[in-house]
């Protein structure tokens, strides 16, 4: 079985920064051709303009294109799907990245939280499975990036685990449905990971606490996260239709 994404064409939205962009590192190491990568805010371009950087000097002949969108409505999903396209001529692997959180008492969370939190992490998620389920070739790939939250028991997350949840259930369906083009379609499910994106709501009490429940008293790493992916776009085929859990320990079902 073949390691070696050579050939190939990869799409990673969120991919610029974080465990986004150690995902992208991770398919580039493993020889990919050609990668598409998304982010959304302009804070974010200087993050994708290093990356690209980056990439021209470590893996000279791999083609990268990025594009910047905000993908919470299908015209934009759609749109960056036929971009890439017309750039690279198919896609092989999605990775979808893109995630929101947030933290607090249900008694706060106002419709607008609620909407933004289901527009980021269930509409944009269902709508790139979509276009990935009408344009990823024979044998590709797809995966979403879910939370360790999907298995807890706790307060305070509802908007963010609920409306993470919903992907669980796309990714069985979609991969039902592209069984016979072998696509295999997973979701991977980190602890709480040590990137921007965890610490502005948590006290340093509950990061105490987070770490306290993982293996070695730490927190995931994206570099625990990344060489998974990797994993499932290569040996890892047989897997799909799957919630994988990559939290040293934190949740389990
Ligand atoms: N860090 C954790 O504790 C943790 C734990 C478990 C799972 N996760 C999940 O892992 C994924 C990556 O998280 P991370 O820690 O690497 O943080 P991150 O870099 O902030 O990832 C979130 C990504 O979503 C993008 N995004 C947000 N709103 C968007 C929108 N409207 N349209 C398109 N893209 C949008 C962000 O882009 P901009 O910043 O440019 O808006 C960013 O690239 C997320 O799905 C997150 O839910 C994180």
């Amino acid at each position: 079985m073949s390691t070696s994404l050579a050939g190939k064409t990869g799409l990673v939205t969120g991919g610029a920064k974080n465990l986004g962009a150690d995902i992208v590192r991770a398919q580039a190491a493993a020889g990919i051709s050609q990668l598409a990568i998304h982010y959304n805010s302009a804070s974010s371009k200087g993050e994708a303009t290093k990356l690209a950087a980056e990439l021209k000097q470590s893996y000279p002949s791999l083609q990268t294109a990025f594009y910047q969108a905000d993908l919470t409505t299908a015209d934009a999903v759609h749109t960056l799907f036929q971009n890439v396209i017309k750039e690279f001529g198919k896609v092989d692997i999605v990775i979808n990245t893109v995630g929101k959180v947030l933290k607090k008492p249900i008694t706060e969370i106002s419709e607008k939280e609620y909407d933004e939190m289901f527009a980021i992490n269930s509409k944009a998620a269902f709508f790139i499975l979509k276009e990935a389920a009408a344009h990823v070739t024979e044998g590709g790939k797809i995966i979403t990036i879910v939370t360790a939250l999907l298995a807890a028991f706790t307060g305070f997350y509802t908007s963010y685990a609920g409306s993470k949840a919903p992907v669980e259930h796309f990714t069985k369906g979609v991969s039902k449905e592209l069984q016979s083009k072998r696509i295999s379609v997973n979701a991977v499910a980190p602890g709480p990971m040590d990137t921007p994106f965890f610490y502005p709501q948590e006290s340093p009490e509950a990061v105490a606490f987070h770490k306290s429940n993982g293996m070695g008293n730490r927190l995931t790493q994206t570099s625990d996260i990344a060489p998974l992916v990797r994993f499932l776009c290569t040996e890892g085929q047989w897997i799909t239709g799957q919630t994988i859990f990559a939290n040293g320990g934190y949740t389990s079902r």
